[in-house]
């Protein structure tokens, strides 16, 4: 991995680029487990709580590491890892976060705005102390609309955003060893696209007799698709089916919308301050107090075994 100069983030999305394509991994691409990585990074946020979200790359820690919702996301992280290490300037709250938006162009998809600053948890004591309690944050694909409504509707999105979002599977599959459940959405599950929606109004999909957890299934082009009770949510559910229609008959709509919504997902949590950099404060929401804007600065990172240098000098 080449050392970039500090403060090119177009360099580090050019090293990214060059992992993308693994031959020995799942459908050729660790794009779409990248784009996992920054969507369940950003998905513990909480308006509610004021805690949660991109900031600090807690999933390098305890309870969100071992988190079983976040299963095979150490494969991204291991990934990145040799980039993070040849660039210690860079966090791992940004590295994650511009992995994900550029896979999805390099996939085919839109631009996602992404903005620089995000600052990593130095301990597991500092994720514990200042992320709270943030489990069973993210959505589980065996549950139905309202379930998707009260997960992303803790983090701020509507209706058009959470179908919006949901279109990211065109991109990858289910893996029985992680989630339980198996296969891709669509037949090119490398190329970010609208077929997401298209399949789910298209086809007939049943319900796979096996031993696994319920999922639906359909044939395509000969290969075998799935959809998760929450993929079919989105069509049963009178609200978000009109989302789906839309998607469906225009991608630019898609891409459009999908652009603006993950762009605001990995940006859940992050506050930054007058220096750019987002400081890793514990909002006492509860306590009704304000954020308390505290850094801190450390001694670098245990996880990659960098010094952290670069961000505490601006720190
Ligand atoms: C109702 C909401 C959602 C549910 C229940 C859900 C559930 C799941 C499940 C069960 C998997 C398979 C994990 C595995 O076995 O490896 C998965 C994969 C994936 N999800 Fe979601 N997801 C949701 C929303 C999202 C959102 C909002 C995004 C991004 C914007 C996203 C992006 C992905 C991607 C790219 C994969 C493929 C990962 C891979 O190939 O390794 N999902 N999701």
């Amino acid at each position: 991995m080449a050392a970039v100069k500090e403060g090119d983030f177009a360099a580090i999305r050019g090293e990214v680029r060059k992992i993308l394509k693994q031959p020995g991994y799942d459908d050729g691409s660790i794009g779409p487990v990248l784009v996992r990585l920054a969507w369940h990074q950003s998905g513990t946020y909480s308006a509610i709580d004021s805690n949660g979200g991109s900031n600090g790359a807690g999933m390098r820690f305890g309870t969100e590491k071992m988190d079983p919702a976040n299963a095979g996301l150490h494969h991204a992280i291991t990934y990145l890892m040799p980039i993070q290490e040849a660039n210690p300037w860079i966090t791992h709250a940004d590295l994650w976060t511009l992995a994900g938006v550029e896979a999805i162009e390099a996939m085919g998809g839109p631009k996602v705005p992404w903005e620089a600053g995000r600052t990593d948890y130095e301990t597991e004591e500092a994720a514990t102390d200042h992320r709270g309690e943030i489990v069973n944050r993210l959505p589980d694909g065996s549950k139905g609309a309202d379930h998707i409504r009260d997960i992303f509707g803790r983090m701020g999105f509507s209706d058009k955003e959470i179908v919006a979002l949901s279109g990211a599977h065109s991109l990858g599959r289910c893996h029985p060893d992680r989630s339980g459940f198996d296969g891709p959405w669509v037949v090119n599950p490398t190329r970010f696209s609208n077929q997401y929606f298209k399949l789910l109004m298209t086809q007939k999909w049943k319900p796979r007799e096996w031993e696994g957890p319920f999922q639906y299934e359909a044939t395509v082009a000969g290969t075998k698709l799935m959809m998760l009770p929450t993929d079919m949510a989105l069509v049963e559910d009178e609200e978000m089916r009109v989302w789906v229609e839309k998607y469906a008959a225009d991608k630019d709509l898609f891409f459009k919308d999908f652009a603006m919504a993950f762009g605001k997902l990995i940006e859940l949590g992050v506050e930054r301050d007058d220096s750019g950099f987002a400081r890793l404060a514990k909002k006492a929401a509860k306590e009704g107090k304000p954020l308390d804007k505290t850094s801190l600065p450390g001694k670098g990172c245990p996880f990659a075994g960098t010094t952290g240098k670069g961000r505490s000098a601006k720190l």
